[in-house]
């Protein structure tokens, strides 16, 4: 089965004799096609569990499958094949190189799973340009407005074509107008390209883009009665 399953997952972190319960007991399936979000206080566990979701992480219990590859007992090497050809992660920041160009960002990753063929230039830039950057593909992170920034780490997320996107409070560094483009653009391209999506946000205005909506807290994962804008 492809996409997203957690279940029944755990994360502990032990702080000297006390025990922290990070994750209590998440069950979460998503399938490709689908944008959860998941919203709730800080501290709640949000980012544990995309790390979790995302294999940087090990669970303490439960079991987390990704593209039908159970994670627990997997070498480190496909730990990192996985993350790399099977997961794009957004985060708060773009993380953007400094030195390298827009198309240069995305072709570096390229870079780092294989020889860049013509084909893989192409899907770049088309990639770009479905994001409306296809005028800034020369241009360096520092000649372009925080939205841009964000749009090339989404395409950067998107670059492997990968089953699973993880979003980290994409929108946290952006104001209103450019928070909802990105999270727009970011359903746009799940819905196109068929990915099995989960992003934590604090922002509820983000919710009217995503299928479903999770509320966390205190490491528990709930449902949010949720009506999708575009259903
Ligand atoms: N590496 C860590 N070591 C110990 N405790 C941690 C660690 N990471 C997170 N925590 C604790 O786990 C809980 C959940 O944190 P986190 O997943 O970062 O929440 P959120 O992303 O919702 O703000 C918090 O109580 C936090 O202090
Ligand atoms: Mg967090």
């Amino acid at each position: 089965m492809s996409g997203i399953q957690l279940k029944n997952v755990s994360k502990y972190y032990e702080e000297g004799e006390s025990k922290v319960i990070a994750l209590d007991h998440v069950s979460l399936t998503v399938e490709p096609g689908e944008f959860v979000a998941i919203i709730g206080p800080s501290g709640s566990g949000k980012s544990t569990f995309l790390s979790i979701a995302g294999a940087l992480l090990q669970a303490s219990e439960g079991e987390v499958i990704l593209n039908g590859t159970k994670i627990a007992g997997q070498t480190q090497k496909e730990l990192s094949r996985i993350r790399l050809k099977e997961i794009g992660f957004i985060l708060q920041t773009s993380n953007l190189v400094p030195y390298l160009t827009v198309l240069d960002q995305l072709l570096l990753v390229k870079k780092m799973s294989g020889k860049v063929k013509t084909a893989d230039r192409i899907f770049a830039q088309d990639l770009l340009k479905d994001l409306g950057l296809g005028k800034k593909l020369q241009k360096f992170p520092d000649q372009l407005s925080g939205g841009e920034r964000q749009r090339t780490a989404i395409a950067r997320a998107f670059v492997n074509d990968p089953d699973i996107i993880l979003a980290d409070e994409p929108t946290a560094s952006l104001d209103t107008h450019r928070a909802h483009e990105v999270v727009q653009l970011i359903a746009k391209e799940v819905k196109a390209r068929n990915k099995a999506a989960i992003m934590v946000t604090h922002d509820e205005r983000m919710l009217t883009y995503c299928d479903r909506v999770y509320h966390m807290e205190d490491g528990k994962l709930s449902p949010v009665p949720h009506t999708p804008a575009h259903a």
